[in-house]
């Protein structure tokens, strides 16, 4: 049996934090239209008492999509949560998200509380934020870094304080995939109210782990993953959509599904690139120009063989219409024959060795090789024929 994992897409609020990413009200509502085709069913559309900004655009995407739940950030402060509220007034369905920080770091030197005071403000937010809307997040931040009995305390006291999805961030990205799991697992044995709740992750990539760690933490029970589009967010970013949902699909051992409409996936990417100006790195899971490219001989070789021997992911199922074989000095003969199969110059034997040695001088010194390069390598064949 397999459970129904929720996709929390906080591109629009943790993702749009990077410097030089920040969207007007209008590029939001074009992205949040492109989230919802996508299929996520949940928007974190902003942090709306920080800025007239914010809140608009957390009015203006509530109108324009149906289906997601549309979510707003707020403090554990009341007058965060009075804003967060206005801000979903025309949400066909809204949800309030609040919380405070839960790590000794963050109540001695951040918050210069107690635990006791913090359990205290937590419950009272979300007890507050209940006035409001039905639907009410609890974020225990920088749990990652928390006191293992503390954040058990606490997240006990929010769900019996009405909270229906309780958030475990790693904010500083500090886990490792088994101890993020552990504090997962944790929860779920020791908080005698959890299944009340939905677990949620909510992992950044300091040290590049963050869909390692959300994904171990679905697989000790958390059925909400929080993720950005291209993995964006503060610092190193925070888990990607695409890792995690492709993740998932190809391993069919981890008990859940997404409602993602995967073949979406790379068009939403490109989208999110372009209005953030955010480039992709090359070499990014899923997304990035290089994921289903293929440039050394013996790789290029095999996947004309049978795509499987080096592709795990069709390409099609991400919205990629089909894997590049890239011609550079690596390259095999297969790769050249197959490119020029393409250009209708079928060639075998003795013709294919030469022109394949004059191709590997000419890689030698080019980066890359062209239609243009290739017909003028072939062009003695093509008189000749
Ligand atoms: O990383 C974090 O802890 C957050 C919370 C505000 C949810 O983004
Ligand atoms: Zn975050």
């Amino acid at each position: 049996m397999s459970d129904k994992l929720w996709i929390f897409d906080t591109t629009l609020r943790d993702g749009e934090q990077v410097p030089g990413c920040q969207l007007n009200t209008q590029e939001k509502v074009v992205v949040a239209k492109a989230l919802e085709a996508l299929g996520v069913d949940i928007i974190e559309a902003g942090f709306p008492i920080s800025s007239p900004g914010d809140f608009n655009s957390v009015l203006e995407i509530s109108k324009a999509v149906s289906n997601p739940i549309i979510c707003a950030l707020s403090r554990a402060v009341e007058k965060d949560i009075d804003v967060a509220a206005q801000s979903l007034k025309f949400a066909k369905r809204g949800r309030i998200h609040t919380g405070i920080g839960v790590s000794p770091y963050h109540i001695q030197f951040k918050l210069r509380s107690t635990p006791v005071d913090i359990i205290a403000r937590g419950v009272a937010a979300v007890k507050y934020a209940k006035r409001f809307v039905e639907d009410v997040e609890f974020y225990a931040e920088d749990a990652g870094r928390s006191e293992p009995d503390f954040l058990c305390r606490i997240i006990e006291e929010v769900i019996k304080a009405g909270a229906t999805v309780v958030n475990i961030p790693d904010t500083t990205g500090y886990c490792l995939p088994e101890q993020y799991g552990a504090i997962i697992a944790n929860l779920k044995n020791n908080v005698p109210n959890i299944d009340r709740a939905i677990i949620a992750t909510h992992c950044h990539n300091d040290l590049g782990m963050a869909t390692a760690n959300t994904v171990a933490g679905v697989q000790h029970g958390a059925r909400q993953v929080e993720v950005t589009i291209n993995g964006i967010g503060e610092r190193a970013g925070n888990t990607s959509l695409e890792e995690v949902v492709m993740a998932i699909k190809c391993h069919k051992s981890i008990p859940v599904y997404t409602g993602i409409v995967t073949p979406k996936i790379y068009q939403t990417s490109r989208l999110v690139s372009k209005l953030m100006n955010m480039p992709v790195q090359p070499n990014k899971a899923i997304v990035g120009r290089n994921a289903f490219a293929h440039s050394s001989g013996i790789h290029q070789d095999g996947v004309l063989k049978h795509r499987e021997n080096y592709e795990i992911i069709d390409p099609k199922e991400v919205g990629v219409d089909e894997s590049t074989i890239v011609l550079t000095a690596r390259s095999g003969r297969a790769a050249l024959k197959h490119h020029l199969d393409a250009l209708g110059v079928e060639l075998e034997g003795e013709e294919l060795r030469e022109v394949y040695e004059a191709f590997l001088i000419l890689a030698d010194s080019k980066r890359d090789i062209g239609r243009k390069d290739l017909l003028g390598l072939v062009g003695k064949f093509m008189e000749e024929s």
